[in-house]
């Protein structure tokens, strides 16, 4: 028996990487999986996810825009009547100091990451709210918690998507629904695969020797904490930013490790 069996699944960005894993193992876990995505998923994942979950469809949706938002919620319960468990993980990078950073792209950088995880939160959570029951997990980052050089907006987003998270566990929790949210370090999707680029390779490495375990996430290793934060194994835990960043923000190594 899985741990999200008979469960309904909504997974934003669910066309690759983070987002991606998250549909394939909720599907091994027993759930129905509705992907939301402003991409066609590629064919293997979406044959990967239809394999394996007991049902699965999924729509194309910009987070951005709520009509397109209530649009593809509305699919989800024409067709599955209920919504169990909510992962936003669409998102975007964004690159630059505040100086250097257009309107535009900060507009677009935020909106993405911060609105879209509000719009499609408020959406879904009219059905949790009808059910008294549910979970949402947002995909925040370690640039939620810390700062990180060059990165004003990505920064200011995911500094946002933290407090939302305990924002709406405070207004929800009394309604059974619990909201928690993720703080991946380095991750090897291709988000990150930018700075596979000749010429960004240094910054790479370097950006991975800051991990304490000086290796790259994958992105089942955040999919797996999704799951146990939608299972009922985290069934007391809301309001809570989980760090799944291999010890980034464990602190400073001021040497090397002898042995
Ligand atoms: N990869 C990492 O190192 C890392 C680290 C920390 C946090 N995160 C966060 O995890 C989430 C997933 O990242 P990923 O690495 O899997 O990235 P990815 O680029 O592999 O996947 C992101 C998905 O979001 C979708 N998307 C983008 N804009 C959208 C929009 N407007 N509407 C609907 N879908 C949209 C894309 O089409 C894509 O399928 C993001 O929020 C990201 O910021 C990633």
């Amino acid at each position: 028996m899985g741990r999200l069996a008979g469960q309904v699944a909504v997974i934003t960005g669910a066309a690759s990487g983070i987002g991606g894993a998250c549909a394939l193992r909720f599907a091994q876990e027993g759930a129905r999986i509705a992907g939301i995505d402003v991409n066609e998923p590629p064919a293997e994942q979406r044959d990967a996810v239809a394999k394996t979950a007991g049902d699965a469809f999924w729509t194309r949706a910009d987070v951005r825009d709520e009509a397109s938002v209530e649009r593809a919620i509305g699919e989800v319960l024409a067709r599955f009547g209920r919504i169990d468990a909510l992962v936003n993980a669409a998102g975007v990078s964004g690159y630059g100091a505040v100086d250097q950073v257009d309107a535009a792209e900060w507009d677009r950088v935020v909106d993405i990451n911060l609105k879209g995880t509000f719009l499609v939160s408020k959406h879904a959570l009219r059905a949790m709210k009808a059910q008294r029951s549910g979970s949402i997990v947002n995909l925040a980052s370690i640039e939620g918690l810390e700062g990180m050089q060059s990165q004003a907006a990505y920064n200011a987003s995911k500094g946002g998507v933290v407090l939302l998270t305990r924002n709406m566990a405070i207004d929800y929790g009394q309604l059974g629904v619990r909201v928690n949210c993720l703080c991946p370090g380095f991750i090897e999707t291709p988000m990150t695969n930018v700075l596979k680029t000749p010429g960004l390779e240094g910054i790479r490495r370097q950006f991975i020797d800051l991990h304490m375990l000086r290796r790259p996430g994958k992105p089942e290793e955040v999919a797996a904490c999704a799951l146990f934060l939608c299972s009922s194994d985290a069934s007391f835990v809301t309001g809570h930013a989980l760090v799944v960043d291999g010890g980034f923000t464990a602190g400073r190594r001021l040497s090397e490790v002898p042995g």
